[in-house]
């Protein structure tokens, strides 16, 4: 059993019907908080695990790129529960694979629009809730894409780097405000979708950073990463949980790597 350190607080956790999103609403929950879910995908599933855990939870669907959407969206939570205490920015999506000279404009545009503009949308919508009450936590969440420009990823790349430079604006422009804002930046996860998915798209653009054959495309991304392996998305959440708790206090304007490499 852990420590109830967010009884009575709230925190708003977008692409909650994901893996790092559930699992990461799990754990602040087990620690006592009530979970707004914000996703485009049902939400069913992942509202009913959170409220085993015997803490207030409700799911809003909103598209986190359109800004009228996302206002609508925190207006409604701040009605159902008064204040916002916490918030994982955390929807997104990978994109396409391909060399930026084949790069799809519309991929481009898509991709930026979700992980970096609709990171904006909520950090703009719930840091005015949080400035009006003088106090919130924040944590982005990134990626070791937007540390190093991974190969073939150029807008998931560049919509990464642009989550870490909004957290550390942020950071500034909410300090006064006894509002902290930081990041985490996962490495490769797996096993599961996204780690599959990289592993194909990579094999298959054909690149001379990695082969053809997808088993040796493992190995390569395994091979840049320092311990060997990839992280697992239960090695996430107590991250989050760290930057979101008093422990990490002074901490604002800096980006945890979950692992080195890409
Ligand atoms: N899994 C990884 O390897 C990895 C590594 C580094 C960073 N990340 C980042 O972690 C975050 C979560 O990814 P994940 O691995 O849980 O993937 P996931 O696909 O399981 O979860 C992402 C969630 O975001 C939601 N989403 C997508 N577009 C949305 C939109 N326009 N509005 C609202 N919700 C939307 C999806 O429906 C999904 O539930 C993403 O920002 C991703 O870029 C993941």
């Amino acid at each position: 059993m852990k420590d109830k350190r967010f009884t009575g607080k709230l925190c708003i956790v977008t692409g909650g019907a994901g893996e790092i999103g559930l699992a990461t609403a799990l754990r602040l929950a087990e620690e006592g908080s009530d979970i707004a879910l914000i996703d485009v995908k049902d939400m069913k599933e992942a509202q009913r695990r959170i409220s085993e855990l015997h803490v207030t939870v409700r799911s809003y669907h909103c598209d986190v790129s359109d800004f009228r959407q996302v206002n609508g969206c925190i207006e409604a939570v701040t009605e159902d529960f008064h204040s916002i205490d916490m918030l994982f920015n955390n929807a997104g999506i990978q994109g396409e694979f391909s060399p930026i000279h084949t790069y799809s404009p519309d991929d481009f545009a898509k991709v930026i629009s979700i992980n970096l503009i609709g990171a904006f949308n909520v950090l703009r919508c719930v840091s005015e809730v949080m400035v009006a009450q003088h106090h919130g936590v924040i944590v982005n969440t990134a990626s070791m894409a937007g540390v190093g420009g991974p190969v073939n990823m150029a807008a998931y790349g560049a919509s990464k780097f642009g989550v870490i430079g909004l957290t550390q604006t942020a950071a500034k422009d909410l300090a006064p405000h006894n509002i902290r804002v930081n990041a985490i930046s996962p490495g490769y996860m797996g096993p599961g979708f996204m780690w599959d998915r990289q592993v194909d798209l990579q094999a298959a653009a054909n690149t001379q950073y990695y082969d053809g054959d997808r088993e040796k495309v493992a190995q390569q991304m395994i091979g840049e990463v320092p311990m060997r392996r990839y992280g697992a998305i239960d090695e996430i959440p107590g991250a989050v949980a760290f930057l979101m708790s008093e422990d990490s206090s002074y901490s604002t304007g800096i980006n945890i790597k979950l692992s080195g490499g890409i």
